[in-house]
């Protein structure tokens, strides 16, 4: 491998030289392979791994909301036509699912480090669900002090529901807010007054949660100032944690229809990033650390654990309505369809609708294109969990995102810059083209080779 870590002069190309031929073996037919590491790497403190049972973050998908949000394209449906026994269905299925899969994949042992109940808008399930849920959760599983998110609406976040929050011991609260000017938000379909958000937001910070805030930029009227407004009235908040998204226009959501009408007029690519490089300076002159390529908290502290444990590899069973997680080499998503997700639950059997079984390549990939929107990707521990070192793999694109500015790598970390940080995804799919040409699979990758 070449030095890719100090800017060294370029050395004059040299004549290519034969493949060392060291470490042949001899012709010999003494020495049979028993086992593969040989004997000699095996040591006594890798005995306890075996048995150590493996980490785990589990994902509650709550797909009801107030309303379908002009720009959502989540799995959501509205509460529209008073559908509380819809819903008490919908979470005692849950309820089921955590527990026939803590039995039928081995889950009760594992100590379960983050709960995530996304949306949708958690939020809005009844005291006696949230409840309910929180029980099963402990019947079924090992809690090990999990971090646990609760997403919501701010409108949702009443004294009452904070307090069932509180006694649950959720210590985190995400609340959606996109943007603090009503006249942003209320072109949305949404109904947030400022002031509503601020007092969700104060509601939460008192149950002693850490608070997150998403903020979503490319809205349609949104202006270098009113996106200004909404970045320095969340860092005035105080919250623990600020997550920026970029909003995608998907073909299912009714900003699609309005933009291709030319109802709404959306930011163009190149004033969002704009406004997001904006917020990233703003962030960052008041102490706002990145711990992924969305989310930024007060001096790099209150980490949002379950997208970083994830993103290291490890298991989340996702239950609910088109969630989706992994255990082991096995991806999967549950259904689209409510009533289907329901009845099967019901019957006993697997929601699931599709799944990728990965091979050990894919893991790999996985672990350094996920990685590294975490930030800063340990190529050290990388090396020891894949045996790949990825400074040799993607060495040429690396030198090439080195000179374009958007990593850096030392000993230790391949790092976004500042600028890597607007583009992490593009960042990721290089690392990931790279890798795949090295292994023969990718796009570019030489022909295969016939023997
Ligand atoms: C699933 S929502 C849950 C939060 C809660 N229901 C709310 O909106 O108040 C989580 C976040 O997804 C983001 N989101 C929704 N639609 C999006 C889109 N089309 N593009 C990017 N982010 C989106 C929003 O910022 C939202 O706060
Ligand atoms: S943004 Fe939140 S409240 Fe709006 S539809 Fe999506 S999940 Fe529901």
């Amino acid at each position: 491998m070449l030095d890719i870590i100090q800017d060294k002069p370029q050395a004059a190309p040299r004549e290519p030289e034969a493949p060392p031929r060291t470490g042949e073996p001899d012709l010999s037919r003494k020495g049979v392979i028993l086992t593969y590491p040989m004997f000699r790497f095996w040591n006594k403190e890798a005995v306890d791994l075996g048995v150590k049972p493996q980490r785990l973050n589990i994902y509650v998908h709550m797909p009801y909301c107030i309303q379908r949000c002009a720009y959502c394209y989540f799995k959501t449906t509205t509460l529209k036509d008073n559908r509380l026994q819809e819903i008490d269905r919908y979470a005692a299925s849950v309820c089921k699912e955590l527990e026939t899969g803590s039995q039928r994949f081995h889950l009760r042992e594992r100590p379960v480090e983050t709960v995530y109940f996304g949306g949708g808008t958690p939020t809005l399930l009844s005291e006696e669900n949230i409840d309910k849920l929180f029980a099963t959760l402990r019947e079924n599983f090992t809690l090990d002090h999990p971090q646990i998110t609760f997403e919501g609406e701010p409108v949702t976040l009443t004294e009452r529901k904070a307090a069932v929050l509180q006694r649950n011991q959720v210590n985190r609260i995400s609340l959606g807010i996109q943007s603090f000017k009503e006249e942003i938000v209320f072109q949305t379909g949404r109904r947030d007054t400022e002031e509503q958000t601020m007092k969700a937001i104060e509601l939460a910070k008192a149950t002693g949660a850490e608070v997150n805030v998403d903020l979503l930029s490319g809205l349609a009227g949104e202006t270098p100032e009113t996106w200004a407004y909404s970045v320095r009235r969340a860092i005035e908040a105080g919250v623990h944690n600020i997550t920026l998204y970029k909003l995608e226009l998907y073909a299912n959501t009714p900003y699609y229809t309005s933009e291709k009408h030319n109802e709404i007029e959306l930011p163009t690519d190149e004033e969002e990033l704009v406004l997001i490089e904006y917020a990233h300076a703003e962030l960052a002159k008041h102490g706002y650390r990145p711990v992924n390529a969305f989310t930024f908290t007060k001096g790099g502290a209150h980490d949002q654990l379950n997208t970083r444990s994830r993103w290291q590899g490890n298991d989340s069973y996702a239950v609910g309505v088109s969630a989706f997680g992994s255990l082991g080499t096995w991806n999967y998503q549950n259904t689209n369809d409510i009533s289907a997700y329901v009845e099967a639950v019901e019957r006993g059997e697997l929601a699931a609708f599709r799944a990728y079984n990965s091979n050990t390549f894919d893991l790999a990939v996985r672990d350094a294109v996920m990685g590294i929107k975490l930030v800063r990707l340990d190529h050290l521990w990388f090396r020891e969990k894949h045996g790949l070192d990825l400074l040799t793999v993607c060495e040429d694109e690396l030198r090439r995102l080195v000179d374009e500015r958007f990593v850096t790598v030392d000993d230790q970390e391949i790092a976004l810059t500042a600028r890597g940080l607007i583009f992490p995804d593009y960042v990721a799919r290089r690392i990931e083209g790279a890798m795949k040409q090295f292994s023969g699979t990718g796009f570019g990758s030489r022909a295969r080779v016939r023997f």
